[in-house]
Formats: structure tokens, sequence, C-alpha cells
């Protein structure tokens, strides 16, 4: 018997990276998966969900149009009769220090990653309402947390995500609906491929943030399914309105080295 037996999950940013994991570990342990993303699947990412979940589905839908994800819940309550979880994990990066940075860049990013969560909140919790319960379930990140040089708009999304977060655990909690923020370290994406894991990211400022990692290593996106996994299942029934990170020990503090001396530097 799986965690998740028999319920129905939402996930967006179900074709890469965390979502795509996110969806395949729930589909493993008995969820009926619905997943969307504004881009399509690939085919061998998708089945290998769908071979662990028959009744999965997937749809091409934006997390900025309301009315798509209305009708991309609507579906789902049509097909399988209830949303136990949602998963908000679409995201996109952007940022850069205020004086360069574009109104238009700074709100395409607020759009994706902070109006973006409101709005699959929304479409879900009419039905998680009825049924008097749900767990929602939003990927923030470390850098929601605290600060990021050059991070202005997606730091402020992803602070925003953290509070959002806190206060749908606030208002629906007494109808049985747990909502909890999930804060990723680096972890190794096509997202992060196309930023600090970038060919032409200077090796040096990766290596920095690397070491920032008390693990001494980025994530991998099946490591943060895995928590996903736990807020969403009843193993969680009692947490709420958490910001969890999930960072290899980013959160815990700043690595200047001192444990090279101590002889705790390396793995041998
Ligand atoms: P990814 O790029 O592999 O996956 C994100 C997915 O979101 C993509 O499939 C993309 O098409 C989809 N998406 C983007 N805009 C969308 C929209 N408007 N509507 C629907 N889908 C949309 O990225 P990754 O790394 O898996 O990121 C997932 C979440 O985790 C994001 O919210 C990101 O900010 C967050 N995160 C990632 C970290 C990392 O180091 N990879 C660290 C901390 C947080």
């Amino acid at each position: 018997m799986g965690r998740l037996e028999g319920r129905v999950a939402l996930i967006t940013g179900a074709a890469s990276g965390i979502g795509l994991a996110s969806a395949l570990r729930f589909a493993r342990e008995g969820a009926v998966v619905v997943g969307l993303d504004v881009q399509e699947s690939a085919s061998r990412d998708w089945k290998a969900v769908q071979d662990a979940a028959p009744a999965a589905a997937f749809h091409v839908a934006d997390v900025t149009d309301e009315a798509a994800l209305a009708a991309v819940a609507r579906e789902a309550v049509a097909a399988h009769g209830r949303i136990d979880v949602l998963v908000a994990a679409a995201g996109i990066v952007g940022g850069g220090p205020v004086h360069l940075l574009s109104a238009q860049d700074w709100q395409r990013v607020q759009d994706v990653n902070l109006t973006g969560v409101f709005l699959s909140a929304k479409a879900v919790l009419p039905q998680m309402l009825l049924q008097r319960s749900g767990s929602i379930v939003t990927i923030a990140s470390v850098e929601g947390l605290e600060g990021a040089e050059g991070g202005s708009t997606y730091n402020a999304s992803k602070g925003g995500v953290i509070l959002l977060t806190k206060n749908l655990a606030m208002d629906y909690g007494r109808m049985g609906i747990r909502a909890n923020a999930i804060c990723p370290g680096f972890i190794d994406t096509p997202l992060f491929r196309s930023v600090v894991g970038a060919d032409t990211f200077p090796e040096q400022y990766r290596e920095r943030i690397r070491d920032q990692h008390q693990l001494g290593r980025f994530g991998r996106s099946e490591e943060v399914a895995g928590a996903v996994l736990f807020l969403a299942s009843d193993d969680a029934s009692f947490v709420s309105g958490v910001a969890l990170p999930v960072d290899g020990g980013f959160n815990a503090g700043h690595h200047v080295g001192l444990v090279d001396l101590m002889g705790l530097g390396g793995q041998s």
C-alpha cells in the first residue's frame, strides 16, 4: 500500500525537475497524478509516471491563466471526484540588481512564481473546502528565506510564496486543509543547469555556492520529492504552516572552510 494510495494530486510544473520527480514519486506511492505545465512533457518522462499510475493525466496550461487552472481542476474532479493534494512547483528564474531590472522582468517573475501559486491554490480550494481536507505543498526556495546577490524579484517572489503558504495554513486549517512550503537549496534540474549549472557560469562562483551546502554538494530533484511526499501524506498530518528547508544544510550557517582545519573537510 502506497503512502498516497487513491489520493488525487494536482502538480504544477510537472514536465521537469522537482515537479516531474514529485509526479513520479507520487505515482509510485499510489496517487492519481494530474500534472500541468506550460510546456509539453517529454513523452518518455510522462510515460514513466503513467507506467506507475495509469490514470495519470497531463495538461498543457499556464499557472498565470486563472481560467485554464480552473478548467484543469474541474476536469480532475469530474474524472476522480476529489483533489487531495496540490504541489505548486511551476517556477522560473530571473532577477538582477534593481537599478538594472526592467519593470517587465520584475513582473514576469512575480506573475509565475507568486501569482501562479495564488491561482493554483485558488483553483483547488473550492473542492478541498467541500471535502474539508487537503494538503497544499508550495515550492519556495532558500532564496525566500534570505537575500542573494542580484536575487531581487526571484527572492521577493519566493519570500512571498512562504508567507502566502503560512496564510493558507491559517485561513483553512480549521477546514482540515494543511499548507506547507519547501525551501530547496540548489538542485540539479534543467532550471539550475540554465544558470548556476551552465557551462558559461564561472566555476569559482559555482564552487562557492556549492560550498554553502554543508553536505558539500548540490541536491537532486528526487531528494526534494521525498520531502514533498512527506508533507503531502498523512505522515505530516499535524504539520502545517512550515517553511521546510531541503537544502543540504545551506540554511544552517555560512561555510568559511574551518572544517578543513579540523580535518572534517573531505569525504575521504
Ligand atoms: P524546472 O525548470 O526544471 O521545472 C519548472 C517547470 O515549471 C518547467 O517544466 C516549466 O515549464 C514550468 N513552468 C514555468 N513557467 C510556467 C507557467 N507559467 N505555467 C506552468 N508551468 C510553468 O525547474 P525546477 O528546478 O524543477 O524548479 C521547480 C521549482 O523549484 C521552481 O518554483 C523553482 O523556483 C524552485 N526551486 C528550484 C531550485 C533549484 O535549484 N533547481 C532551488 C529552489 C527552488
